[in-house]
């Protein structure tokens, strides 16, 4: 039996025809579409590694069925930055080290973009480490993890009042 699906994956409309309906999002992205930056960590929904966006909301990649989100807007570490021009949030991070072996990065980064998308982050390092606790990180970088959300969020939210002036 095959599946087909459309999926809109960093703005490209992607065709794909499944062999099997339990095939992750994350074995889809990773060895099926080639875009590897999404990381496999744990598998099993504990490490956050994969995160992605889906339909703009934060969602671990491992745990969602591929064949259940025909239609779907997915956006990946891939599809962050503009050209050679990274996103305030991948800025961020270099400037605040936040990543030692970068293992985590793109989820961290991916989660990030959803808390400030979702209009949660504020301004209390508490909350911006709560709301990104799903975001393991071995190499144990969560200081600057949090200053680098800190700063990405401010100066987006300085970003959007400059343009709506
Ligand atoms: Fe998905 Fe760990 S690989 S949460
Ligand atoms: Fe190494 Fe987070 S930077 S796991």
């Amino acid at each position: 039996m095959s599946f087909p699906l459309t999926l809109t994956v960093n703005g490209v409309k992607r065709n794909v025809v499944l062999d099997d309906p339990r095939v992750t999002l994350l074995d889809l992205l990773r060895e099926r579409l080639d875009l590897t930056g999404t990381k496999k960590g744990c598998d099993r929904g504990q490490c956050g590694a994969c995160t992605i966006l889906v339909d703009g909301r934060r969602v671990n990649a491992c745990l969602a069925l591929a064949v259940s989100h025909d239609g779907a807007e997915i956006k990946t570490i891939e599809g962050v930055a503009e050209g050679e021009r990274l996103h305030p949030v991948q800025a961020a991070f270099i400037e605040h080290d936040g990543f030692q072996c970068g293992f985590c990065t793109p989820g961290q980064i991916m989660s990030a973009l959803g808390l400030i998308a979702e209009g949660q982050a504020g301004s209390d390092p508490e909350r911006i480490r709560e709301a990104m606790s799903g975001n393991l990180c071995r190499c144990s970088a969560y200081a600057g993890i949090v200053e680098a959300v800190l700063d990405a969020q401010k100066k987006l939210a300085e970003g959007s009042r400059r343009s709506a002036a």
